[in-house]
């Protein structure tokens, strides 16, 4: 019998794959939408990093990464997601809402601003993973209407990040436990969800609780940052760690996110700055933060993303020019916040007026016991 040189090649390559998928059950995290026998050899921007392990990289993350717009008091950055991602952000905390029936995503409450649907957001971010297959993300969800993670589970199945997403062997790992860059990239699953209340490792395992992982620093300071366990349900010893590094300005006596002081907050040394908390926290536990919260990123040209470098003992080298902050009180561009109407405004004075109708919504809310909008 005669075997053509092609048939003998397929013959052969479908042993081979035989023989690669029988050897690949043995990898926990083989999954069929990625090459088998990857082998990353930059993660997150570095080859330094794909050995370490993800409980031990130092990120930057978004606080409110959907709350976007100018002039608008409930506006926590300039820019959208996909312009955070490509800067360097990667973390993405964002609240979520229970809007009849829909997971939204509204600061404070729909009214004051919304930042649309779950679904089109994560739409945006599988679209950017798919882009970037060399980097690690994690979401922060704070599950403001205690939803079931069933109904998250759904939303993540219909953007397609469910199998994208990483869970973990059990429902709370040591900080040194986690797996590294390396492996979560090789195995395709390089997206990590922390959701902050009623997440149940036995019925959706890639929803992470929050709390008996990361602890938090205080948040909603409008004052000095220090380093105190503010809210954590697990060993603060042994979990990552997350600092709240945006600060507030009072009005009317509630806080809400001030750019005003952004180049401060946000840079590597000087009083308050994100560079002092961070050298606060690593000299008094002895090890970094794992995520860092900031508003309005792209104050201080790149500074958080140099601070996190520092950390990771990496260069902080970008590609391309970072986006450049966006001044108050100038051209309007709302994003979808309810307050702000969306329609960019001709000139400043209208502007001061788009701020003034959040405040007044904000003053209504406080009025109504609802206020706070960070
Ligand atoms: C990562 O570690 C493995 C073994 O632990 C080693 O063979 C490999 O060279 C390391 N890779 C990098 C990029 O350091
Ligand atoms: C996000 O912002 C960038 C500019 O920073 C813009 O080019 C892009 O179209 C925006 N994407 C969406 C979905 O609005
Ligand atoms: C945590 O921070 C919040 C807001 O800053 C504060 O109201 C609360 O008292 C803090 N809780 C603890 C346990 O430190
Ligand atoms: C922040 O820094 C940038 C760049 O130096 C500058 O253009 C901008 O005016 C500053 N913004 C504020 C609010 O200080
Ligand atoms: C990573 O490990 C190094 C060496 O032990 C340590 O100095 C650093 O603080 C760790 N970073 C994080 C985020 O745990």
């Amino acid at each position: 019998m005669f075997v053509s040189s092609k048939s003998r090649a397929q013959a052969a390559l479908i042993a081979t794959s035989v023989l690669l998928s029988a050897s690949s059950s043995s990898f926990v995290h083989a999954s069929p939408s990625e090459p088998l026998n990857r082998r990353a050899t930059t993660c997150n921007g570095s080859p330094d990093l794909c050995n370490r392990s993800f409980g031990n990289v130092t990120f930057v993350g978004a606080h409110d990464s959907y709350a976007v717009g100018i002039n608008n008091l409930a506006a926590n950055q300039d820019y959208n997601i996909t312009q955070q991602l490509n800067d360097g952000i990667r973390m993405l905390q964002m609240q979520a809402h229970n809007l009849n029936g829909v997971i939204q995503l509204c600061h404070t409450s729909c009214s004051l601003y919304n930042g649309g649907p779950l679904s089109t957001y994560l739409g945006t971010v599988k679209t950017w993973l798919d882009a970037n297959p060399n980097e690690v993300l994690s979401l922060l969800i704070v599950n403001s209407d205690d939803l079931p993670p069933t109904e998250y589970d759904t939303v993540f199945k219909g953007a397609g990040l469910d199998t994208m997403s990483y869970a973990p062997p059990s429902a709370s790992i040591p900080a040194t436990q986690w797996p590294t860059l390396g492996s979560l990239i090789d195995s395709g699953k390089r997206l990590l969800t922390f959701m902050d209340a009623s997440a149940d490792f036995t019925s959706v395992p890639y929803i992470i609780d929050e709390f008996t992982n990361i602890w938090e620093s205080p948040y909603d300071v409008t004052t000095t940052f220090d380093c105190s366990v503010n809210r954590t349900k697990g060993d603060s010893t042994t979990e990552m760690y997350l600092i709240n590094h945006f600060l507030d300005t009072l009005i009317l006596g509630q806080p809400a996110p001030d750019p005003s002081q952004a180049n401060q907050t946000n840079a590597v040394s000087g009083t308050n700055s994100l560079g002092a908390q961070f050298e606060l926290c690593a000299s008094q536990y002895g090890r970094n933060p794992n995520f860092m919260l900031v508003d309005f990123y792209e104050y201080g040209g790149g500074s958080v993303f140099e601070v996190a470098a520092t950390a990771n003992g990496v260069t902080y080298s970008p590609t391309t020019p970072i986006a450049t902050p966006i001044p108050q009180g100038g051209s309007s561009t709302t994003g979808s916040g309810t307050a702000g109407s969306g329609t960019p405004s001709p000139n400043s004075a209208v502007s001061m007026t788009t701020r003034w109708t959040t405040v007044w919504v904000l003053f209504s809310s406080a009025m109504l016991g609802a206020w706070y909008v960070v």
